[in-house]
């Protein structure tokens, strides 16, 4: 089985290292947040914000969210080795991102229903690639691909961690700002990390990386000397 398994915290830098790594050995990308994030985006447009009569729209149901990700559809397309998410054939890369899908993700794929509708998509597109796939997200080493061959954990510490998502938005970093920022991710992490579908935690198996000190080169060099071991030619 050719899969990395890439997991860790939010902005723990685990899409730009599995999106490096995989460029480097020419295998395909694939991050399962973007999913998520996806299903979000879809949701919140056609649902509305599931507050009922608080709120936009009516309230959400696994059962609505599910349709509206097989029906419109919610999708993976391969781009060069790249796989990229849509919503009804429109490629979702920069919508994704916006604050208001960020905020409701993590109950979006709290959802037993949406996380096993999410991993078939991901093993779908891991057997259908020719080479082999980079996969990062929470819970890839322990659900997703438990028998994946090389597994990375990544952290970084929590100042370290706003610190690159601000400066990956390009926004200037005002330290309440930054105070802001980690206090988000630090709220994102608990909920991810105390759900009991699938919580944040490293696999048994998985070999722990702190990124705090580390570049980005620097950390992707490692990971693709461990996968050159554990995938000999
Ligand atoms: O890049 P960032 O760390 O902001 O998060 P992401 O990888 O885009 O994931 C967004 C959200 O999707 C996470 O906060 C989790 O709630 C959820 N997620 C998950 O539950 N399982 C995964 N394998 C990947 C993401």
């Amino acid at each position: 089985m050719r899969v990395i398994a890439v997991d860790g915290p939010a902005a723990s830098g685990k899409s730009s290292t599995a999106q490096a790594v995989a460029r480097r050995l020419g295998w395909g990308h694939l991050d399962s947040g973007a999913l998520y994030r996806a299903i979000t985006l879809a949701t919140l447009d056609n649902i509305g914000d599931g507050a009922g009569g608080r709120g936009t729209g009516e309230e959400w149901s696994p059962q609505r969210i599910l349709a509206l990700a097989e029906d419109l559809p919610v999708r993976l397309v391969l781009v060069q080795d790249v796989f990229r998410p849509e919503v009804a054939g429109v490629g979702v890369d920069e919508a994704i991102r916006s604050e208001r899908v960020t905020r409701r993700v993590s109950e979006v794929a709290a959802i037993p229903e949406v996380r096993r509708w999410v991993n078939a998509r991901q093993r779908e597109a891991a057997r259908d690639h020719p080479v082999g796939v980079v996969v990062d997200g929470r819970d890839i080493g322990t659900v997703v691909f438990p028998d994946a061959p090389l597994k990375i954990f990544l952290t970084a510490g929590p100042e370290e961690r706003a610190r690159r998502r601000l400066a990956q938005r390009g926004e200037r970093t005002s330290p309440d700002e930054l105070r802001r920022e980690a206090d988000a991710l630090a709220a994102r992490d608990r909920a991810d990390s105390s759900r009991p579908v699938a919580p944040l935690k490293p696999a048994a198996d998985a070999l722990l990386l702190d990124t705090t000190a580390l570049s980005l080169d620097e950390q992707v060099a490692r990971v693709v000397a461990l996968a050159r071991e554990r995938f000999p030619g």
